[in-house]
């Protein structure tokens, strides 16, 4: 559930009319919902009903530090992939002893300054990975808590983008290479071994995958113990769909439930790193139509946000819903394509939608709060759009609307030809 509804035919964020922000802030407008963030956040906590667990908010769905901070305020552990998202969280309050660091690509500095900080622990991804840690966790006199990212080979029945379990993919380890390396691992000096990571891919719809994964992952423990490793935590990623269109993918409650299930009793620690199911309902993308544009035998509508400001319907053929702000449109009702003003055929918004619109009128992408501003980029010069959060009747702006200028503040222009040159 979530806090956009129509009241008397406007849409509303909370107590705030959506009309009312795009005034205030013009468009292409993200706006969250703080209640939602909240209400996804807790649903996932509440699950675990007493059961020693971490919600490790998963960063890179919205990383925008007012959302961070929210989030960070519930008690929210982070999943990171970067140090621009380690910084991001520290700056947002995040305790850094709630952070797992995620991804394939870890850098010295990166890792470095994850140490120094001190977070809870590295997902390692790469075998080599193991020995930099190491390296530099005995050169900064730390000891580094490190759990290995296994890829059970499931097939999370996603779309294909999204999949991360299966052996093809760049993800984690396979179970033999994993008992190895935990062994290699329990070996090194700097390290300790405290955790068991897997994470099988994003908008899953069912629990059957992660319970398969689960189920695969449990028994590689049981490897683990026999050898003398011992793991207090597991970390069973993020991946939880939502609902963009018909979906009816499990609640947070049911999910824990099933995993809980294969579970029974044993005294792992839980971690989970849900970054849609948070963030994807709980923000939506505001855009005004700038032109109608019959054509034969269809009719866009060109709007003035396009794939720079929410890239996963060009990317994924992502299907988002797309509603009028105010319901009472005397227009006729036709058929569109929401099409925005990059010089691509991919930049889509939806194709199809039955829409009662005219010139001026505002729409809503809805589902728009993860993998939405994070994926922005400033493709055709587009400045990145503003970002609002709606508290109760409170309109916060999160994230102005990027100045022009600040599109080429970092770039340079060649020095002066000089007479004697060449
Ligand atoms: N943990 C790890 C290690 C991940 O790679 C991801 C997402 C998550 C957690 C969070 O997954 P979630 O709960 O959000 O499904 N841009 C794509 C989604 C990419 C997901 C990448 N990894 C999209 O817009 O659909």
């Amino acid at each position: 559930m979530d806090y956009f509804q129509y009241q008397d035919k406007q849409l509303f964020a909370e107590n705030v009319s959506v009309q009312s922000i795009v005034e205030q802030f013009s468009s292409p407008t993200y706006i969250y919902s703080r209640a939602t963030l909240e209400r996804h956040w807790k649903a996932f906590d509440q699950a675990f009903e007493g059961r020693p667990h971490l919600i490790c908010y998963a960063v890179k769905a919205n990383s925008n530090i007012a959302v961070l901070n929210v989030l960070a305020r519930l008690g929210s552990g982070f999943d990171i992939v970067s140090i621009g998202e380690l910084e991001r969280v520290l700056t947002a309050g995040g305790q850094p002893e709630k952070i797992v660091f995620s991804g394939v690509g870890k850098r010295h500095d990166e890792i470095r300054r994850a140490l120094d900080v001190g977070i809870r622990c590295f997902n390692v991804e790469v075998s080599a990975e193991l020995d930099r840690i190491n390296e530099i966790a005995g050169e900064l006199g730390h000891i580094a808590n490190i759990s290995i990212r296994v890829n059970p080979d499931v097939d999370a029945q996603t779309h294909p983008y999204i999949s991360t379990g299966l052996k093809e993919n760049k993800f984690g380890l396979d179970i033999e290479t994993a008992f190895m390396e935990y062994q290699r691992a329990n070996a090194l000096p700097h390290l300790n071994i405290t955790g068991l990571d897997c994470h099988i891919g994003s908008q899953l719809t069912d629990v059957a995958p992660f319970v398969d994964a689960l189920d695969r992952v449990l028994s590689l423990l049981d490897r683990l113990q026999g050898v003398g490793i011992r793991i207090d935590h597991l970390d069973l990623g993020g991946g939880l769909g939502i609902c963009y269109r018909d979906e009816q993918p499990p609640l947070p409650a049911d999910y824990v439930k099933a995993l809980y299930q294969k579970l029974g009793d044993l005294p792992y620690e839980i971690l989970l790193e849900p970054g849609r199911a948070i963030a994807g309902n709980a923000g939506i993308l505001v855009t005004k139509v700038e032109y109608i544009k019959p054509v034969e035998g269809k009719r866009f509508a060109i709007v003035d946000a396009a794939m720079n400001d929410l890239m996963r319907p060009a990317l994924y053929q992502a299907w988002q819903n797309i509603v009028p702000v105010n319901l009472t449109s005397t227009a006729k009702t036709a058929c569109y394509d929401i099409v925005g003003p990059v010089c691509e055929t991919g930049d889509f918004l939806g194709k199809d939608r039955e829409l009662a619109i005219e010139e001026g009128d505002l729409l809503a992408v809805r589902s728009a709060g993860a993998y939405g501003f994070t994926m922005s980029s400033n493709y055709n010069s587009r400045p990145s759009a503003a970002e609002v959060m709606v508290d109760g009747e409170q309109i916060h702006l999160i994230g102005a609307r990027q100045r022009l200028e600040s599109l080429w503040q970092n770039e340079a222009l060649l020095p002066n030809e000089t007479e004697d040159a060449g």
